[in-house]
């Protein structure tokens, strides 16, 4: 007698009006549209002339199975165009094979990334079946020519940067066959794209590097003395060393096969924290006390001393991926990292509540930076994180601006003649969008010029400026 294994039955669909990142300013937008010359409020700078594009998490179809932000959900890139005082808007998903797939079926297919679900063959194809949803809705980067679509340790997407048409995955020439992070660092000075990834086997960890060609000059390289497999966010890059933050969230396969979490928060073995030198030579490690980091404002080398200056977001711990019962607070945080002594000085910069997404400007990268802004909460914030919150580093002073909408990551935007900070954000009661321009000199002061999108953009993750060539 013969058995054969039951086809797993499809997830059901999840709650959506009752899911906090599936509705609300975090609902998906499935209109793709391209409209020119939107409404703005005030008037963009004259000096001010290139693109805002960001990424974030949209599921094509109603989700079904489960949901967990920002683990799952399909890519869509939008590019805000800013240009002769006038706005223009594109929007696009980036088509894998899942959204092609799921397109022409006209439902979701493929589950949450933590319920293990997989499509059967019958449903979808020898290939794509016991696949999981790609992923590239991270963050977005432009480097050599090439516009990607970034995952968090997957291949990335390539873009075409006029119509924002999905090209495909990007291997870097079969170079990196197991993907990137999502939050590579661009060396301003030399042009490199400097790379990580983790791995749930042996190494672990590596690191490589693009030249400014695009070509690789550093295939994926082990950071040895990695013994257990960790999620990693974020790095940090100066001109000598490549610096990662081992936090102790470590990934326990076998946990989640047998009905566990996929992440294991275990504070008992601290944050090691790598000093990779760039030049290949041995890795400096220093040992502190456990945290979490999603991200990284910009770190640099000290010029009067052999340490390492890195300034960055810490959480008490990762949030929902750790059953803790108090609740993960954050804040702005300076460290100095001495590698031949090995030790870690933490200073408090500020940064409200709740603080997010560090930006500097990304021609400092790897180079001492004169501000930061980041996301937060006020006193007067009603919902979310509704501030923008600015550091400068020259005076130590911290001012905020409260936009009273869900805002987004800042991005900072070079003019010609001054500079710009500028975010996304969303009126949670009508849910209408805008785009705020803030001058670099006085943010707090409030937007130069507000545009209105023509359509709602959710909620969502990273994003870059391309200045006009
Ligand atoms: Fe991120």
């Amino acid at each position: 007698m013969t058995t054969t294994s039951p086809t797993p039955a499809r997830p059901a669909p999840i709650d959506m009006a009752h899911h906090a990142h599936l509705s609300g300013v975090f609902a998906p937008q499935r209109d793709e549209v391209d409209i020119d010359d939107l409404d703005i409020v005030g008037e963009l700078p004259a000096d001010l002339t290139g693109a805002y594009l960001r990424n974030g998490p949209n599921p094509r179809f109603d989700p079904i199975g489960s949901y967990v932000y920002p683990l799952d959900g399909d890519a869509m890139v939008h590019r805000l165009q800013l240009g002769d005082g006038k706005a223009h808007y594109r929007n696009r998903f980036v088509r894998t094979p899942m959204v092609v797939a799921e397109e022409a079926a006209g439902h979701a297919i493929w589950s949450g990334l933590t319920d293990g679900y997989t499509p059967p063959a019958a449903e979808v194809g020898p290939d794509l079946a016991g696949t999981f949803r790609q992923l590239p809705d991270i963050n977005i980067v432009s480097h050599a020519g090439r516009l990607l679509a970034m995952a968090e340790s997957d291949q990335p997407y390539r873009i075409d940067c006029t119509d924002l048409a999905t090209i495909g995955r990007e291997s870097f020439g079969g170079a990196m066959p197991a993907g990137t992070t999502a939050h590579p660092k661009i060396d301003p000075t030399t042009g490199e794209l400097v790379i990580f990834n983790y791995v749930f086997e042996a190494p672990y960890l590596t690191w490589s590097v693009l030249g400014s060609d695009g070509l690789v000059r550093r295939p994926p390289t082990p950071v040895d003395g990695v013994d257990v497999p960790l999620m990693i966010h974020d790095m940090a890059l100066t001109s000598r060393y490549v610096v990662l933050f081992l936090c102790p969230l470590v990934f326990d396969i076998e946990g989640m096969v047998s009905g566990g979490g996929l992440l294991q928060w275990q504070p008992d073995r601290g944050t090691r924290i790598a000093l990779v030198p760039r030049d290949g030579g041995a890795i400096r490690w220093i040992d502190s006390v456990p945290m979490w980091v999603w991200h990284f404002a910009n770190a640099f080398d000290n010029p009067d001393a052999d340490s390492v200056t890195v300034d960055y977001v810490e959480w008490t711990y990762p949030g929902a991926f750790a059953r803790e019962s108090a609740p993960a607070t954050s804040a702005l945080v300076r460290a100095v990292l001495d590698p031949v002594r090995g030790t870690i000085t933490r200073t408090t910069l500020g940064g409200g509540a709740d603080v997010e997404f560090p930006r500097v400007d990304d021609r400092m990268l790897t180079r001492p930076h004169s501000r930061i802004a980041t996301v937060g909460r006020s006193d007067g914030d009603v919902g979310g994180r509704e501030s923008l919150w600015f550091h400068d580093l020259g005076t130590g002073s911290e001012t905020c601006w409260r936009s009273d909408v869900a805002i987004g990551e800042p991005i900072y935007m070079p003019g010609a003649d001054q500079d710009y900070w500028g975010a996304f954000g969303t009126d949670p009661a009508d849910l209408t969008s805008y785009f705020y321009v803030l001058a670099a000199d006085d943010p707090a002061a409030g937007p130069l010029a507000t545009v209105r999108m023509p359509i709602r953009v959710p909620a969502g993750l990273h994003g870059t400026w391309l200045p006009a060539q």
